[in-house]
């Protein structure tokens, strides 16, 4: 992951780049650090931690470079100290780069340039890549003086392998930025006599709304006049920048602690964007179109025999209640995978199949990884088995953008708490409305019960919001008294059970409490072992098919003096005798209820995470675009 900045123009580039920065932070906050040029020479200041600590550092740095680069790093090879902070510079010290990936092939590279005697610093592999430059100038200048950093630095990225962002500059060439794009992100910004590269748009819209997002095996040259763009062959390539609609007031904190807090606030809101943006308001069972309006070409309907889900983490728990409604709304046959094992394990090729990446950042390299795999993998094979990928995703513009046939916004806004909260919510509103538009043209489920599902699903953000309301004073305080508890167990049936794996993986990244996400029914397989009157139990238990077996499991917890803390709608009298505290939700039928049972289980891990007095936005050693496989 790591974020990168760069900035060329006529302003003292410092301030830029760490105002750059801070909208990067949630990309790695291992270290940070910038290079400017100025008279001459490369200027640089890195710190170990937070930004905060290289704004410190900065505070005295009376340097007003209108050329330099930044990085928010996010510990790969090496560990976080300084000496491995980027940007890292060359052994002369007179070019600087700053990276966002993976140099597969550095420890070859490396060992090359040490016989060259060129001598390293650091145990990253970002290193190689100035001493590679340096390299290649070296050799360029000795057949032609006039040789420029942007064939150096394209002689030098041929030679890498693996996925890599790259921002550099040289002492020699003052008036060049050169940015390199390679499997992973990096935009352009166009402004006024100044240019702009960062990892993600956010660190550019305070100056500029125009621009270009780099493809993989790009480089461009900025400089104070303009911007050349080339492939990595040398091919100057014509490019034209788009215009973003974008409002920087959405990532502010507007007033609450944490961007978490925020973001789990904005969800009533993101799931009626998300409905207003698909339902069609005007339909009724005499209708002879979709409820649903997902604005996809008829040719996504067509041949669809099953589905696979690709993703991770958050998303991947999303995948998981996609797959139950797939299946129990539309017929189809579903399989979810962890996209990092999907790409070297991947099933047998089965026809007609329609692949899904779920990914809020739409940058995740390894599902990307696993979406490209299958596209060529299917495009090598005859119609039946041609690839038809569909991305589901909240940023558009984002690399899986580019990469699938068909698209599902989520509509969340951007988010800036690394543990999802909006982002996901969205995602399961998308899988309500692809399940119920598939259900409606496979003719799966009666009309009459569609239409009392869509009725249901309207009156959700209120709903939510009525447990936002009530709950957020109650929580804080119950979270007091998990504050020293060391590990919790979340159970859930059926399409709750990856409510309850949700429920546990936001306790563990934000409070560092170990929680296991199990359901319910297979307690008695083993982690009932794990059971006594420390480890309190989360039960997800909302009226349905699966209602009275969560009650049981429930019971076999307590039985074993477990803390039973209930998620239900059920009557406060008859709550209490199974439940020893409650979390109530309305009453909602079973197929929507995760829509509304996550919503505790993400108030439960901030507060217990807020009273613990940790980063809630920022927990260690995470980061909420992981763009290294
Ligand atoms: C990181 C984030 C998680 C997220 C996962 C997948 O681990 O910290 O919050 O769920 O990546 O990200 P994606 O952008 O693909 O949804």
């Amino acid at each position: 992951m790591c974020g990168i900045v760069g900035y060329i123009g006529t302003q003292t580039a410092s301030g830029i780049l760490l105002e750059g920065l801070q909208k990067l932070e949630y990309r790695g906050y291992d270290s940070a650090g910038i290079a400017a040029i100025w008279e001459g020479e490369i200027h640089r200041v890195r710190a170990k931690g937070k930004l905060q600590n290289l704004q410190e550092k900065l505070a005295n740095w009376q340097i007003p470079a209108p050329i330099g680069i930044g990085h928010t790093r996010w510990a790969t090879h090496g560990k976080p100290e300084e000496h491995n902070a980027h940007p890292h510079t060359d052994v002369s010290g007179r070019i600087a780069v700053v990276q966002n990936g993976i140099i597969e092939n550095y420890r070859e590279l490396r060992e090359e340039l040490k016989a060259k005697g060129y001598v390293f610093h650091s145990e990253t592999d970002t290193e190689v890549i100035p001493n590679l430059i340096a390299d290649e100038l070296q050799k360029l200048k000795a057949i032609d003086s006039k040789v420029s950093l942007l064939d150096a630095t394209r002689q030098a990225v041929n030679q890498l392998e693996g996925a890599f962002a790259l921002a550099v500059i040289s002492a020699d060439y003052p008036d060049e930025l050169i940015a390199v794009r390679q499997q992973a992100p990096l935009s352009i910004g166009f402004g006024q006599g100044e240019f702009f590269c960062a990892s993600d748009t956010p660190a550019m819209v305070a100056h500029t709304r125009t621009v270009l997002t780099l493809e993989n095996g790009e480089l461009a040259r900025l400089t104070p006049t303009g911007v050349d763009v080339y492939n990595f062959a040398g091919d100057r390539l014509r490019k034209y920048p788009k215009t973003l609609n974008w409002n920087p007031i959405l990532v502010e904190k507007q007033g609450f602690k944490h961007f978490m807090l925020k973001e789990i606030y904005e969800q009533p809101g993101v799931v009626r964007a998300c409905l207003e943006a698909y339902l069609d308001s005007d339909w009724t069972v005499e209708s002879t179109t979709s409820p649903i309006r997902l604005g996809l070409a008829d040719s996504f309907y067509e041949n669809l025999e099953q589905v696979q889900i690709v993703a991770c983490g958050t998303s991947w728990h999303a995948g998981l209640v996609g797959k139950h409604l797939l299946e129990q709304l539309a017929d189809i046959p579903t399989q979810v995978h962890y996209a990092s094992e999907f790409r070297y394990a991947p099933t047998p090729l089965m026809p007609h199949t329609l692949t899904i990446g779920v990914t809020q950042s739409g940058e995740t390299a390894d599902t990307l990884s696993a979406l490209d795999m299958e596209k060529r993998r299917r495009s090598e094979m005859g119609s039946k088995f041609a690839p038809k990928l569909l991305g589901i995703t909240n940023r558009l513009d984002s690399t899986i953008g580019h990469l699938v046939d068909y698209l599902i916004d989520t509509h969340a806004g951007i988010e800036i708490g690394v543990a999802a909260t909006k982002t996901f919510i969205a995602q399961l509103v998308a899988f309500y409305c692809l399940a119920l538009d598939l259900a409606y043209r496979r003719k799966t489920i009666p009309l009459d019960r569609l239409d009392q599902i869509v009725t249901e699903l309207r009156q959700l953000p209120a709903q939510i919001e009525s447990i936002l309301e009530v709950q957020e004073r109650y929580v804080e305080q119950l979270a007091h008294e998990f504050v020293e508890t060391q590990d919790f167990i979340f159970i859930g049936r059926g399409i709750n059970f990856p409510i309850a794996l949700e429920g546990a993986l936001k306790l563990k990244e934000i409070s560092y409490i170990h929680a296991e996400g199990y359901p319910a029914g297979e307690m008695k397989h083993g982690p009932i072992a794990l059971l006594d009157a420390k480890v309190p139990v989360v039960a997800i238990a909302m009226p349905g098919l699966v209602f009275e077996k969560v009650l049981s499991n429930a019971q076999e917890a307590k039985a074993r003096d477990a803390r039973l803390i209930g998620v239900t709608p059920m009557d406060d009298q008859e709550a209490r005798e199974v439940f020893d505290d409650l979390l109530p939700v309305p009453e909602v039928e079973e197929l929507l209820s995760p829509l509304l049972t996550v919503i505790p289980l993400q108030f439960l891990a901030y507060h217990i995470a807020a009273r613990r007095g940790l980063d809630v936005d920022q927990p260690r050693n995470l980061a909420k675009s992981v763009t290294v496989e």
